[in-house]
C-alpha cells in the first residue's frame, strides 16, 4: 500500500494558469518580447504603412490630439522648445481628443527604373548617400534610415537652438500619470517621459509598459537587458517632456536593485551569449571531450533572473484531480519516491542559430553549436508522482502536463512548458524531476532544487526551479509554449508569422556538429582526427555518422564513441570521431551528417530550413580548414 501523502490539501477549485501578458492580443499576437530590439515597432510602422515597397507618402498611426507638439515643436522632441506638457489635462470637448485621421509624413525615395543594377554608392546611383536611403528602403530598412534622419535633423536642430528647458516636476506629479487618459508618465534618473503614444508600440507588450507607469523605468529596465544599449535611452528621449525637480530624492536603491544581482558565479570558460539574463555554451573544444558535460561547463539557457530558493522551505505544489493539492518538500520527494536515474542530453532549440543567421538575420541569441550538453540525472519519475497525486495510467482525449518555474519576468509571470500527459506517464519516456545532475546536488542556474528533463524533448521543456506541476486540456498558456519555440516555413516574416498556426516544438530532429578541428584553423598534415557529436529527438539511436572532408564529394563513416543505448530510448548524444590523412597545402571542407534509427538525416543547407526565429538549425555541419606543413 502506499503511504499516504504527507502533506495534501483540498481546494475547493482549481487554480487558474496565471494570466499571461501575451494572451487576449488577438491571433497575431506580438511574438517574443525578450530578444526584439526596440527599433522594431518603428520598422513595423512604416511598413505597415506601405513605406517599404512603394515609397509612397508614409503614414503614422492615429494619434491623440492630446499629445501634439505645442507650436514650433517637433513631433516627437523639443525643436525649438520642449513639448508642453499638462499635469493634468483638461477635459476634451466634445469631438476633440479623438484619434485624428493617419498625419502624412513625406514619401521615402523611390528608386529610378533601372536603378539597381547601377552599383551602389556609384554617382550615377546618387553616390554612398544617395543610392543607400533607396536600396535601405527597399529592405524594408526605412525606417531605420527615417530614425537616423530624424536623429541627425534633431542633432542640426539642437545645434541652432537654445538647450529646451523642460518643466519641472515631483514624482508625486508624475506618479497621477497612469493611464492613457490621464498620459502615461515614466522616469528615467532625473527625466521624465510622456509614453502614452509608445504604449502599443512596445515590442515586449503594452502591459509591461504599463507596469512602470508613473514611476521609474529602471527596475523594469534590468530585468530586460536589452534596453541597456544606447539607442533605447535615444529613443525614449523623443518622448520627454520634463525634469524631476532638484529636490525629489533618487529612486529607493531596493528599486533599481539589479535584479540578476544574485546569479550564481559562472565558470570562466563558458563562452557567453548573454550575461542578463545569462546564456552561455561551452566551448566547442571541450563539448564532445567528455560523453558527460561537467556541470560547471553545461550549457546555460536562462529567460530571467535566476530565483534564490530555500531548501528548507520549498515545496513542490502538484495539482491532483479534484481540487486535490499535493505538496512535497525535498525530503518527501527523495524519501517517498523510488531515485531513478536517465543519461540525457539537453538541446536547446536555438542551436546552431548562428548558421542561420548567416543565410539571412534572425532574432534570437546567437548559439554556435554548444547549446547542447549531456548529464546523468537523478530524482523521481513525473509518471510517479502523477500517479501519486491520484492520476491515472490511461488518458482519453488531448491533455497536458505543465509546469511552472519559480522564476517570473516583470509581471510576475513565471516561465513555463507543458508536454502531452502521454509522454509524462509513460514508463518508457523516462521524464524526470531531477535533483541531481551527474551525481552532485542540481546546481543552481540548472534549476537548484528540482527541475523537470524531458528526455528526447526540446530543452525547453525541462522547466527548472520548477514550482508547479497541473494536468490540463490545453497547453500551458505560457508565452515560451504558445509564442515562440515553435518552427516556421521561410517564407513566414514577423509581418505574417501567427503562432497559432504551428505546433510546439516537443521532439527534435536529427543533428550533429563537428567539434574538432575548429573552423579557420591550420591543421598539421599526416592524420588528422575530426570529432564531434550526434544526436536525435524522441529517443531514436543515431545509427552513423557520415564525415567528408572534400565539401561533399567522398563520404567516410564515422566511428561511434559513447555508451550504447537502449532501443527506442537514445537519450544520450553519440560522440564520434574520424582518422584521415590530409596533405600540406590543401584546403578542407570538413562536412558530418547524422543518420538516426528512422532513417531521418539532416538538411544540406540551411536555407530551405530558415525560420524568422532560428530554431531546429540543424544542415550539414561544414568547417573549413588548412592544412600546414
Ligand atoms: N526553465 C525555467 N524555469 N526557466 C528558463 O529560462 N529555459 C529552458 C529550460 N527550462 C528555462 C527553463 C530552456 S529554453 C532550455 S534550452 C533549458 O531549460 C536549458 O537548460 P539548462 O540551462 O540547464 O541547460
Amino acid at each position: 500500500m502506499d503511504p499516504p501523502p504527507s502533506t495534501v490539501e483540498v481546494e475547493a477549485a482549481p487554480t487558474q494558469p496565471p494570466c499571461w501578458p501575451w494572451r487576449g492580443r488577438g491571433r497575431r499576437a506580438r511574438p517574443p518580447p525578450l530578444e526584439a530590439t526596440p527599433i522594431a515597432p518603428l520598422l513595423k510602422r512604416q511598413r505597415r504603412a506601405g513605406g517599404r515597397a512603394t515609397g509612397a507618402a508614409t503614414q503614422v498611426p492615429p494619434r491623440c490630439c492630446c499629445s501634439e507638439p505645442s507650436p514650433g515643436a517637433g513631433r516627437n522632441g523639443p525643436v525649438g522648445g520642449p513639448r508642453r506638457p499638462r499635469c493634468r489635462p483638461p477635459p476634451s470637448p466634445p469631438g476633440r481628443c479623438q484619434l485624428r485621421s493617419p498625419r502624412r509624413l513625406p514619401p521615402l525615395p523611390l528608386p529610378r527604373r533601372g536603378c539597381s543594377r547601377l552599383p551602389p554608392g556609384s554617382p550615377a546611383a546618387g553616390g554612398r548617400r544617395g543610392a543607400a536611403p533607396v536600396l535601405a528602403a527597399l529592405l524594408g530598412l526605412g525606417a531605420v534610415l527615417a530614425y537616423g534622419e530624424r536623429r541627425r535633423r534633431g542633432a542640426q536642430a539642437a545645434q541652432a537652438t537654445p538647450v529646451p528647458r523642460y518643466p519641472l516636476y515631483t514624482r508625486e506629479e508624475v506618479g497621477r500619470h497612469r493611464s492613457p487618459q490621464d498620459r502615461i508618465w515614466v522616469t528615467h534618473g532625473t527625466e521624465v517621459f510622456d509614453v502614452t503614444d509608445f504604449v502599443e508600440l512596445h515590442p515586449g507588450g503594452a502591459d509591461k509598459v504599463l507596469l512602470a507607469a508613473g514611476g521609474a523605468l529602471e527596475p523594469f529596465w534590468a530585468l530586460y537587458a536589452v534596453h541597456s544599449q544606447p539607442h533605447v535611452l535615444e529613443l525614449l528621449r523623443e518622448y520627454k517632456v520634463g525634469e524631476l525637480s532638484p529636490e525629489e530624492a533618487p529612486p529607493a536603491p531596493d528599486a533599481t536593485q539589479d535584479p540578476f544581482a544574485g546569479d550564481p558565479p559562472r565558470h570562466p570558460g563558458l563562452r557567453v551569449n548573454s550575461q542578463k539574463p545569462f546564456n552561455a555554451e561551452p566551448p566547442a573544444e571541450l563539448l564532445a571531450e567528455r560523453f558527460l558535460t561537467p556541470n560547471e561547463l553545461f550549457f546555460t539557457r536562462n529567460h530571467l533572473p535566476v530565483p534564490a530558493v530555500d531548501p528548507s522551505s520549498y515545496r513542490l505544489r502538484v495539482e491532483g484531480p479534484g481540487g486535490r493539492v499535493l505538496l512535497l518538500s525535498l525530503a518527501e520527494l527523495r524519501s517517498r519516491f523510488p531515485k531513478h536515474e536517465v543519461t540525457a542530453t539537453l538541446q536547446c532549440a536555438g542551436n546552431r542559430r548562428a548558421e542561420m543567421s548567416r543565410v539571412r538575420p534572425v532574432k534570437g541569441l546567437a548559439w554556435d553549436i554548444g547549446a547542447i550538453s549531456t548529464a546523468r540525472w537523478g530524482g523521481v519519475r513525473l509518471r510517479d508522482i502523477l500517479l501519486d497525486a491520484g492520476f491515472g495510467e490511461e488518458w482519453e482525449g488531448e491533455w497536458h502536463v505543465c509546469f511552472e518555474g519559480l522564476d517570473a519576468d516583470a509581471a510576475g509571470a513565471p516561465y513555463g512548458a507543458s508536454i502531452p500527459y502521454g509522454r509524462a506517464v509513460s514508463p518508457a519516456a523516462d521524464v524526470l524531476l531531477a535533483y541531481e545532475m551527474n551525481g552532485e546536488e542540481l546546481p543552481r542556474d540548472h534549476g537548484f532544487p528540482l527541475r523537470v528533463v524531458v528526455p528526447g524533448v526540446v530543452g525547453a521543456r525541462s522547466v527548472k526551479w520548477l514550482q508547479r506541476v497541473a494536468v490540463s486540456p490545453a497547453e500551458s498558456p505560457s508565452h515560451w509554449q504558445r509564442n515562440d519555440y515553435k518552427g516556421f516555413s521561410p517564407c513566414v516574416d514577423w509581418d505574417t508569422v501567427d503562432y497559432t498556426t504551428a505546433p510546439a516544438i516537443q521532439e527534435l530532429p536529427v543533428q550533429s556538429a563537428i567539434t574538432h578541428p575548429r573552423p579557420g584553423a591550420a591543421v598539421p598534415e599526416g592524420e588528422l582526427t575530426v570529432k564531434g557529436y550526434a544526436w536525435s529527438g524522441g529517443g531514436r539511436e543515431v545509427v552513423r555518422v557520415d564525415v567528408s572532408l572534400d565539401g561533399g564529394r567522398t563520404w567516410r563513416v564515422a566511428r561511434l564513441t559513447g555508451e550504447r543505448p537502449v532501443p527506442g530510448r537514445a537519450w544520450a548524444w553519440a560522440l564520434w570521431e574520424l582518422q584521415a590523412p590530409v596533405t600540406a597545402g590543401t584546403e578542407l571542407e570538413i562536412i558530418c551528417k547524422a543518420v538516426d534509427g528512422s532513417y531521418n538525416v539532416q538538411p544540406d543547407t540551411v536555407a530551405p530550413i530558415w525560420n524568422l526565429r532560428g530554431v531546429l538549425s540543424n544542415a550539414w555541419h561544414r568547417v573549413h580548414v588548412t592544412v600546414s606543413r
